[in-house]
Protein backbone atom coordinates (compact mmCIF):
# COMPACT_ATOMS: atom_id res chain seq x y z
CA UNK A 1 0.00 0.00 0.00
CA UNK A 2 0.94 3.60 -1.16
CA UNK A 3 -0.19 6.74 1.20
CA UNK A 4 -1.05 10.21 0.81
CA UNK A 5 1.37 12.45 2.79
CA UNK A 6 1.63 15.57 3.79
CA UNK A 7 4.59 17.59 5.19
CA UNK A 8 3.71 21.00 6.80
CA UNK A 9 6.93 23.04 7.56
CA UNK A 10 8.35 21.54 4.12
CA UNK A 11 10.71 24.50 3.55
CA UNK A 12 12.38 24.41 6.99
CA UNK A 13 15.73 22.91 8.09
CA UNK A 14 13.49 20.04 9.40
CA UNK A 15 10.79 19.82 6.65
CA UNK A 16 13.60 19.66 4.12
CA UNK A 17 15.36 17.08 6.14
CA UNK A 18 12.09 14.89 5.96
CA UNK A 19 11.99 14.98 2.40
CA UNK A 20 15.39 13.83 1.69
CA UNK A 21 14.94 10.83 4.35
CA UNK A 22 11.44 9.91 2.97
CA UNK A 23 13.14 9.73 -0.52
CA UNK A 24 16.46 8.00 1.02
CA UNK A 25 14.52 5.16 2.52
CA UNK A 26 12.00 4.52 0.17
CA UNK A 27 9.02 5.62 1.93
CA UNK A 28 6.05 4.17 -0.03
CA UNK A 29 4.29 7.40 -1.10
CA UNK A 30 1.34 7.64 -3.26
CA UNK A 31 1.24 11.18 -3.36
CA UNK A 32 2.76 14.25 -1.59
CA UNK A 33 1.49 17.54 -0.73
CA UNK A 34 4.04 19.95 0.62
CA UNK A 35 2.67 22.91 2.95
CA UNK A 36 3.79 26.45 4.62
CA UNK A 37 2.94 29.70 4.80
CA UNK A 38 1.88 32.01 2.34
CA UNK A 39 5.48 33.13 2.33
CA UNK A 40 6.27 30.37 0.66
CA UNK A 41 3.23 29.54 -1.19
CA UNK A 42 3.81 28.89 -4.89
CA UNK A 43 7.51 28.05 -5.06
CA UNK A 44 8.65 24.31 -6.00
CA UNK A 45 11.01 21.87 -4.17
CA UNK A 46 12.37 19.00 -5.79
CA UNK A 47 11.01 15.33 -4.54
CA UNK A 48 13.09 13.01 -5.89
CA UNK A 49 13.26 14.64 -9.45
CA UNK A 50 9.84 15.95 -9.96
CA UNK A 51 9.23 19.74 -9.01
CA UNK A 52 5.87 19.61 -6.19
CA UNK A 53 4.60 23.21 -5.76
CA UNK A 54 4.27 24.39 -2.49
CA UNK A 55 0.83 25.06 -1.09
CA UNK A 56 -0.48 27.33 1.68
CA UNK A 57 -1.99 25.35 4.64
CA UNK A 58 -4.29 28.11 5.55
CA UNK A 59 -6.01 27.23 2.32
CA UNK A 60 -5.23 23.44 1.86
CA UNK A 61 -7.86 20.60 2.70
CA UNK A 62 -6.43 17.84 4.27
CA UNK A 63 -9.41 15.13 3.52
CA UNK A 64 -7.74 12.14 1.76
CA UNK A 65 -3.95 12.42 3.77
CA UNK A 66 -2.82 9.27 5.37
CA UNK A 67 -0.05 10.35 7.31
CA UNK A 68 0.76 14.17 7.89
CA UNK A 69 4.17 15.36 9.27
CA UNK A 70 4.40 18.73 11.40
CA UNK A 71 7.25 20.37 11.71
CA UNK A 72 6.37 24.18 11.58
CA UNK A 73 5.70 25.47 15.17
CA UNK A 74 3.63 24.55 18.33
CA UNK A 75 1.29 27.34 17.35
CA UNK A 76 0.88 25.74 13.76
CA UNK A 77 0.30 22.49 15.49
CA UNK A 78 -2.05 23.20 17.86
CA UNK A 79 -4.40 24.98 14.92
CA UNK A 80 -4.08 22.71 11.80
CA UNK A 81 -2.64 19.01 13.95
CA UNK A 82 -6.44 18.20 15.05
CA UNK A 83 -7.96 19.41 11.88
CA UNK A 84 -5.61 17.39 9.86
CA UNK A 85 -6.62 14.43 12.64
CA UNK A 86 -10.46 15.05 12.58
CA UNK A 87 -10.23 14.68 8.64
CA UNK A 88 -8.35 11.18 8.73
CA UNK A 89 -4.67 11.50 8.94
CA UNK A 90 -2.01 10.40 11.46
CA UNK A 91 -0.29 13.34 12.44
CA UNK A 92 3.09 13.01 13.30
CA UNK A 93 4.22 16.18 15.24
CA UNK A 94 7.38 17.53 15.77
CA UNK A 95 6.96 20.75 18.25
CA UNK A 96 6.32 20.18 21.83
CA UNK A 97 2.55 21.26 20.83
CA UNK A 98 0.68 17.23 22.21
CA UNK A 99 3.72 16.24 24.13
CA UNK A 100 2.94 16.34 27.45
CA UNK A 101 -1.07 15.40 26.79
CA UNK A 102 -1.52 11.92 28.33
CA UNK A 103 -3.88 10.95 25.43
CA UNK A 104 -0.72 11.33 22.83
CA UNK A 105 2.05 9.06 22.84
CA UNK A 106 5.66 10.38 22.49
CA UNK A 107 7.71 7.46 20.85
CA UNK A 108 11.65 6.98 20.06
CA UNK A 109 11.02 4.60 17.29
CA UNK A 110 14.14 2.51 19.15
CA UNK A 111 12.55 2.68 22.60
CA UNK A 112 8.78 2.34 22.98
CA UNK A 113 7.66 1.61 19.27
CA UNK A 114 4.57 0.25 20.75
CA UNK A 115 3.24 3.22 22.47
CA UNK A 116 1.97 4.71 19.38
CA UNK A 117 -0.51 2.32 18.81
CA UNK A 118 -2.71 4.01 21.31
CA UNK A 119 -3.04 7.44 19.40
CA UNK A 120 -6.67 8.19 20.83
CA UNK A 121 -6.58 11.88 19.05
CA UNK A 122 -4.87 10.78 16.37
CA UNK A 123 -1.28 12.35 16.98
CA UNK A 124 2.36 11.17 18.20
CA UNK A 125 4.54 13.27 19.25
CA UNK A 126 7.95 13.14 18.56
CA UNK A 127 10.20 13.80 21.44
CA UNK A 128 12.65 17.13 21.44
CA UNK A 129 15.92 16.63 19.59
CA UNK A 130 17.85 16.50 23.25
CA UNK A 131 15.85 13.82 24.70
CA UNK A 132 15.69 12.03 21.37
CA UNK A 133 19.40 10.82 21.47
CA UNK A 134 20.19 10.71 24.88
CA UNK A 135 17.47 7.82 25.50
CA UNK A 136 18.51 6.01 22.07
CA UNK A 137 21.30 4.88 24.28
CA UNK A 138 20.16 5.43 27.64
CA UNK A 139 17.40 2.75 27.47
CA UNK A 140 19.10 0.02 26.76
CA UNK A 141 21.05 0.39 30.10
CA UNK A 142 18.12 2.09 32.04
CA UNK A 143 16.46 -2.04 30.95
CA UNK A 144 19.43 -3.56 32.41
CA UNK A 145 20.55 -1.66 35.03
CA UNK A 146 18.16 0.52 36.13
CA UNK A 147 18.79 4.37 35.91
CA UNK A 148 18.12 6.11 39.05
CA UNK A 149 19.41 9.51 38.12
CA UNK A 150 20.90 11.05 34.93
CA UNK A 151 23.08 14.35 35.31
CA UNK A 152 23.00 16.23 31.39
CA UNK A 153 24.88 19.05 30.46
CA UNK A 154 24.08 19.45 27.12
CA UNK A 155 26.07 21.58 23.82
CA UNK A 156 23.19 22.20 21.02
CA UNK A 157 23.69 23.41 17.61
CA UNK A 158 22.07 25.88 16.29
CA UNK A 159 20.28 24.28 13.17
CA UNK A 160 17.49 23.35 16.32
CA UNK A 161 16.40 26.88 16.40
CA UNK A 162 15.18 26.62 12.60
CA UNK A 163 16.86 28.36 9.25
CA UNK A 164 17.04 31.41 10.79
CA UNK A 165 19.01 30.53 13.45
CA UNK A 166 21.71 28.67 11.22
CA UNK A 167 21.90 31.88 8.99
CA UNK A 168 22.22 34.34 12.19
CA UNK A 169 25.61 31.56 13.30
CA UNK A 170 26.95 32.22 9.62
CA UNK A 171 26.26 35.69 9.42
CA UNK A 172 28.08 36.79 12.74
CA UNK A 173 30.61 34.84 11.89
CA UNK A 174 31.74 36.50 8.58
CA UNK A 175 30.78 39.64 10.48
CA UNK A 176 33.02 39.08 13.76
CA UNK A 177 35.84 38.26 11.42
CA UNK A 178 36.05 41.46 9.20
CA UNK A 179 35.50 43.08 12.20
CA UNK A 180 31.84 44.26 11.68
CA UNK A 181 29.28 45.27 13.73
CA UNK A 182 26.92 42.36 15.09
CA UNK A 183 23.29 42.85 15.69
CA UNK A 184 21.73 39.67 17.47
CA UNK A 185 18.22 39.12 16.41
CA UNK A 186 17.78 34.92 16.73
CA UNK A 187 19.15 34.60 20.08
CA UNK A 188 19.59 36.88 22.77
CA UNK A 189 23.26 37.29 22.75
CA UNK A 190 25.99 36.87 20.25
CA UNK A 191 26.30 33.06 19.24
CA UNK A 192 29.53 32.97 17.09
CA UNK A 193 32.31 32.07 18.96
CA UNK A 194 30.20 32.21 22.22
CA UNK A 195 28.16 29.77 24.34
CA UNK A 196 24.27 30.66 25.80
CA UNK A 197 23.00 28.94 28.44
CA UNK A 198 19.82 29.72 26.94
CA UNK A 199 17.15 27.87 25.05
CA UNK A 200 13.89 28.45 25.13
CA UNK A 201 11.84 30.12 28.00
CA UNK A 202 12.85 30.52 31.45
CA UNK A 203 10.23 28.60 33.91
CA UNK A 204 9.41 29.53 37.48
CA UNK A 205 11.82 27.01 38.64
CA UNK A 206 14.39 28.91 37.15
CA UNK A 207 15.12 26.27 34.29
CA UNK A 208 14.34 26.54 30.91
CA UNK A 209 11.78 24.98 29.58
CA UNK A 210 14.48 23.32 26.90
CA UNK A 211 15.94 22.06 30.19
CA UNK A 212 12.55 20.78 31.50
CA UNK A 213 11.84 19.05 28.59
CA UNK A 214 14.54 16.60 29.55
CA UNK A 215 12.81 15.60 32.53
CA UNK A 216 9.71 15.37 31.29
CA UNK A 217 9.87 13.12 28.11
CA UNK A 218 12.23 11.48 29.65
CA UNK A 219 9.89 10.06 32.28
CA UNK A 220 6.94 9.86 29.82
CA UNK A 221 9.29 7.80 27.20
CA UNK A 222 10.77 5.62 29.76
CA UNK A 223 6.98 5.05 31.41
CA UNK A 224 9.13 5.36 34.86
CA UNK A 225 7.98 8.86 36.87
CA UNK A 226 10.35 7.86 39.20
CA UNK A 227 13.97 8.67 37.23
CA UNK A 228 15.70 12.32 38.35
CA UNK A 229 16.53 14.04 35.67
CA UNK A 230 18.90 16.84 36.21
CA UNK A 231 20.07 19.38 33.05
CA UNK A 232 21.83 22.25 31.61
CA UNK A 233 21.31 23.09 27.99
CA UNK A 234 23.32 25.33 26.38
CA UNK A 235 23.18 26.55 22.77
CA UNK A 236 27.00 26.57 20.72
CA UNK A 237 28.17 27.16 17.87
CA UNK A 238 27.68 24.30 15.71
CA UNK A 239 25.27 23.94 12.61
CA UNK A 240 24.54 20.21 12.87
CA UNK A 241 24.39 17.94 15.59
CA UNK A 242 23.97 18.03 19.26
CA UNK A 243 26.39 17.03 21.92
CA UNK A 244 25.55 15.48 25.31
CA UNK A 245 28.02 15.02 28.64
CA UNK A 246 25.93 12.62 30.53
CA UNK A 247 26.39 10.93 34.18
CA UNK A 248 23.85 8.49 35.01
CA UNK A 249 23.66 6.44 38.25
CA UNK A 250 21.99 3.09 38.20
CA UNK A 251 20.57 0.27 40.71
CA UNK A 252 23.03 -2.04 39.56
CA UNK A 253 26.38 -1.15 38.72
CA UNK A 254 27.50 -1.09 35.30
CA UNK A 255 31.16 -1.07 34.33
CA UNK A 256 32.75 0.45 31.11
CA UNK A 257 33.23 -2.68 29.56
CA UNK A 258 29.55 -4.31 30.24
CA UNK A 259 28.29 -0.63 28.68
CA UNK A 260 30.48 -0.66 25.69
CA UNK A 261 29.25 -4.19 24.83
CA UNK A 262 25.21 -3.36 25.46
CA UNK A 263 26.00 -0.36 23.51
CA UNK A 264 27.45 -1.62 20.80
CA UNK A 265 24.22 -4.26 20.19
CA UNK A 266 21.65 -1.76 20.82
CA UNK A 267 20.04 -0.10 17.61
CA UNK A 268 20.35 2.98 16.55
CA UNK A 269 23.81 3.39 18.29
CA UNK A 270 27.53 3.65 17.38
CA UNK A 271 30.08 3.26 19.95
CA UNK A 272 33.15 5.32 19.00
CA UNK A 273 35.27 5.20 22.31
CA UNK A 274 39.16 5.10 21.92
CA UNK A 275 41.48 6.50 23.55
CA UNK A 276 43.51 8.29 20.91
CA UNK A 277 43.45 11.73 19.41
CA UNK A 278 39.82 11.91 17.43
CA UNK A 279 38.51 8.28 18.78
CA UNK A 280 35.25 9.96 20.13
CA UNK A 281 32.32 11.03 18.20
CA UNK A 282 32.05 15.08 17.65
CA UNK A 283 29.24 17.08 15.78
CA UNK A 284 31.46 17.17 12.59
CA UNK A 285 33.67 14.09 12.39
CA UNK A 286 30.80 11.89 13.23
CA UNK A 287 26.69 13.50 13.63
CA UNK A 288 26.37 15.56 10.85
CA UNK A 289 24.48 14.54 7.98
CA UNK A 290 24.24 10.61 9.66
CA UNK A 291 21.40 8.81 11.51
CA UNK A 292 22.95 6.97 14.40
CA UNK A 293 22.99 8.12 17.92
CA UNK A 294 27.44 8.21 18.79
CA UNK A 295 28.32 7.24 21.83
CA UNK A 296 31.90 7.69 23.62
CA UNK A 297 34.45 8.77 26.48
CA UNK A 298 32.46 6.05 28.60
CA UNK A 299 34.04 6.40 31.66
CA UNK A 300 32.75 5.24 35.58
CA UNK A 301 32.26 8.18 37.79
CA UNK A 302 34.88 9.13 39.84
CA UNK A 303 32.49 10.49 42.48
CA UNK A 304 29.94 7.90 42.42
CA UNK A 305 30.51 3.81 43.15
CA UNK A 306 27.25 3.33 40.54
CA UNK A 307 27.98 6.16 38.29
CA UNK A 308 28.69 6.26 34.53
CA UNK A 309 29.75 9.06 32.34
CA UNK A 310 28.85 9.02 28.57
CA UNK A 311 29.25 11.39 25.56
CA UNK A 312 26.47 11.13 23.58
CA UNK A 313 26.54 12.80 20.21
CA UNK A 314 23.71 13.04 17.06
CA UNK A 315 22.28 14.93 14.21
CA UNK A 316 19.55 17.04 15.70
CA UNK A 317 17.71 17.55 12.85
CA UNK A 318 18.22 13.66 11.77
CA UNK A 319 17.54 11.35 14.98
CA UNK A 320 16.49 14.56 16.66
CA UNK A 321 13.74 14.98 14.58
CA UNK A 322 13.43 14.30 11.14
CA UNK A 323 14.17 11.12 10.99
CA UNK A 324 12.74 9.69 13.85
CA UNK A 325 9.48 11.13 12.51
CA UNK A 326 9.83 9.41 9.23
CA UNK A 327 10.32 5.95 11.33
CA UNK A 328 7.31 6.60 13.12
CA UNK A 329 5.72 7.20 9.96
CA UNK A 330 7.48 3.65 9.00
CA UNK A 331 5.79 1.77 12.29
CA UNK A 332 2.09 3.48 11.15
CA UNK A 333 2.55 2.01 7.29
CA UNK A 334 3.16 -1.14 8.83
CA UNK A 335 -0.01 -1.34 10.62
CA UNK A 336 -1.70 -1.78 6.99
P1 LIG B 1 7.71 29.34 5.44
O1 LIG B 1 8.81 28.95 4.50
O2 LIG B 1 6.48 29.71 4.67
O3 LIG B 1 8.11 30.34 6.46
P2 LIG B 1 12.31 26.63 10.34
O4 LIG B 1 12.09 25.86 11.60
O5 LIG B 1 13.50 26.19 9.55
O6 LIG B 1 12.29 28.10 10.59
O7 LIG B 1 11.04 26.31 9.40
C1 LIG B 1 9.71 26.54 9.81
C2 LIG B 1 8.75 25.94 8.79
O8 LIG B 1 7.42 26.17 9.22
C3 LIG B 1 8.87 26.56 7.41
O9 LIG B 1 8.57 25.59 6.44
C4 LIG B 1 7.79 27.62 7.47
O10 LIG B 1 7.28 27.99 6.19
C5 LIG B 1 6.72 26.88 8.22
N1 LIG B 1 5.76 27.78 8.83
C6 LIG B 1 6.01 28.77 9.74
N2 LIG B 1 4.87 29.41 10.07
C7 LIG B 1 3.88 28.82 9.35
C8 LIG B 1 2.46 29.04 9.25
N3 LIG B 1 1.84 29.98 9.94
N4 LIG B 1 1.77 28.24 8.39
C9 LIG B 1 2.38 27.28 7.68
N5 LIG B 1 3.71 27.03 7.74
C10 LIG B 1 4.44 27.80 8.57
Amino acid sequence: RRFHVAVVGATGAVGETMLSILAERDFPIASLSLLASSRSAGGEIDYRGEKIKVQDLADFDPKGVDIALFSAGGSVSKEYGPKFAAAGAVVIDNSSAFRYDDDVPLVVSEVNPDALKNRPRGIIANPNCSTMQMLVALAPLHRQYGITRINVATYQSVSGGGRSALEELGKQTGQLLSFQQIDPQRFPVQIAFNLIPHIDDFLENGFTKEEMKLVWETKKILGDDSILVNPTAVRVPVFYGHSEAVTIETRDKVTVAAARELLSRSPGVEVVDKHEAGGYPTPVTHASGNDAVYVGRIREDLSHPNGLNLWIVSDNIRKGAALNAVQLAELVAAEG
